[in-house]
């Protein structure tokens, strides 16, 4: 099967022939479907966070089931599912005090150059996120799945399965954002617009969405922002605490910039929170206003917006069907995985929202 086979940081993906294990105990091969462009993923390209190589990224994905291991009780061949990087055991403390997002088990949340599933040229060939969507074919614990409705279009769930996820699940899990509440939002790609989305969803009656590119803060006001900040002419810190007459009770970073990171906290009001959804590139520190902690302003992350995605995603789908969720605004193309490293220029350009590999499974 052909895989897109990350090399080193600042090289282009290379399309290659891979082999694939066959599902073991509690292991099912998928058909990828849909694969979508997250920054994450570009992070990693541009050796801002350290991965193995060679290794098959990607972590936002769709894909039906083509057959499983022993013991795999969950789903059968022809299955629908989204896959989730935010594998989870059940039974480890994380698990079993409502995160399973953060799951411990190494058993069965393979660390990073861990998983033996894929090989190239005889050697082996690393799993990233326990997932490596950009593949034909994927080799995951059953764990890593979500089953949804077989008509539900998979370019749409794809999409549920990190970016959308995430930026609603900052809002709900997260920062439990109240109706009436003010938001702001940095950042207007597939995770920022996620969280305007996820904030209109929770009653929010003013949405602050920022960002340096117009096109996207159109975007932001189709999914719910009621005013936008262009960042490139004005301090969106000042803007924020003029509009609202001294800052917000919720912020979000949804870049991944020390800058902007920082700003989400300064834009606070006494008492706010600011949740930074972003990955800061690794080894960097935010600096902060230590008086500022005295008037009760707190920061805090996210991994994957807090998600029990097996319950979250099948409501966020069930959302979309009713049109609250809007999924459709998300998606800026299809490209096929040859084309997998324009569509990441594309995505530091900073044009797109979500572009989607297309497998041509559907
Ligand atoms: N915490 C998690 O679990 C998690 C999950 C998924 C993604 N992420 C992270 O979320 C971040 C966003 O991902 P994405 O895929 O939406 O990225 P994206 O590239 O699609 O969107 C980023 C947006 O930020 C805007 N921007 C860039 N610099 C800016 C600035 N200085 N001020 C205002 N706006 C600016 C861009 O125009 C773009 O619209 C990334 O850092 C990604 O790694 C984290
Ligand atoms: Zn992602
Ligand atoms: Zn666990």
């Amino acid at each position: 099967m052909r895989a897109a086979v990350f090399h080193e940081a600042h090289q282009p993906l290379t399309i290659e022939e891979v082999e694939i294990e066959k599902p073991k105990r509690r292991e099912i091969l998928l058909r990828t479907a849909f694969a979508g462009l997250c920054h994450s993923d570009l992070h990693f390209m541009e050796g801002l966070y350290p991965f193995p190589t060679p290794a098959v990224l990607g972590h936002e994905g769709s894909a039906v089931v083509e057959a499983v291991g022993e013991d795999v009780t969950y789903v059968k061949p022809g299955d629908h599912v989204i896959t989730c990087l935010s594998v989870f055991c059940g039974e480890c403390p994380q698990c079993m005090t409502g995160h399973p997002n953060l799951c411990e088990n190494t058993e069965v949340k393979l660390l990073p150059g861990a998983a033996r599933r894929l090989r190239w040229k005889g050697d082996v060939l690393h799993q990233a996120f326990n997932l490596s969507v950009f593949a034909e074919q994927m080799l995951v614990h059953e764990h890593a799945v979500v089953k949804i409705d077989s008509d539900i279009p998979l370019d749409r769930a794809a999409l549920v399965g990190c970016g959308v996820m995430t930026g609603v699940g900052a809002v709900f899990h997260a920062a439990k954002v109240e109706p009436g509440s003010t938001v702001a939002v940095l950042g207007c790609g597939g995770i920022g617009l996620s969280a305007v989305n996820g904030a209109a969803l929770a009653g929010a009656s003013r949405i602050i969405a920022i960002d340096t590119n117009p096109s996207k803060l159109e975007r932001a006001r189709e999914m719910g922002a009621t005013d936008v900040i262009n960042a490139s002419n004005v301090d969106a810190v000042k803007a924020v605490r003029d509009m609202t007459g001294g800052g917000v009770p919720y912020s979000f970073e949804a870049i991944g910039l020390k800058l902007t990171a920082e700003q989400s906290f300064q834009m606070l009001r006494p008492g706010g929170t600011a949740t930074i959804i972003g990955m800061i590139p690794f080894g960097t520190k935010i600096e902060l206003h230590g008086a500022d902690f005295l008037r009760d302003r707190k920061i805090q992350g996210t991994s994957m917006g807090g998600n029990r995605f097996r319950v979250d995603m099948p409501r966020l789908l069930e959302l979309w069907r009713q049109g609250r969720l809007k999924l459709d605004h998300l998606i800026s193309g299809h490209l096929k995985l040859d084309q997998i490293n324009e569509g990441f220029a594309m995505l530091k350009s900073g044009a797109p929202v979500r572009n989607l590999i297309d497998f041509g499974v559907s």
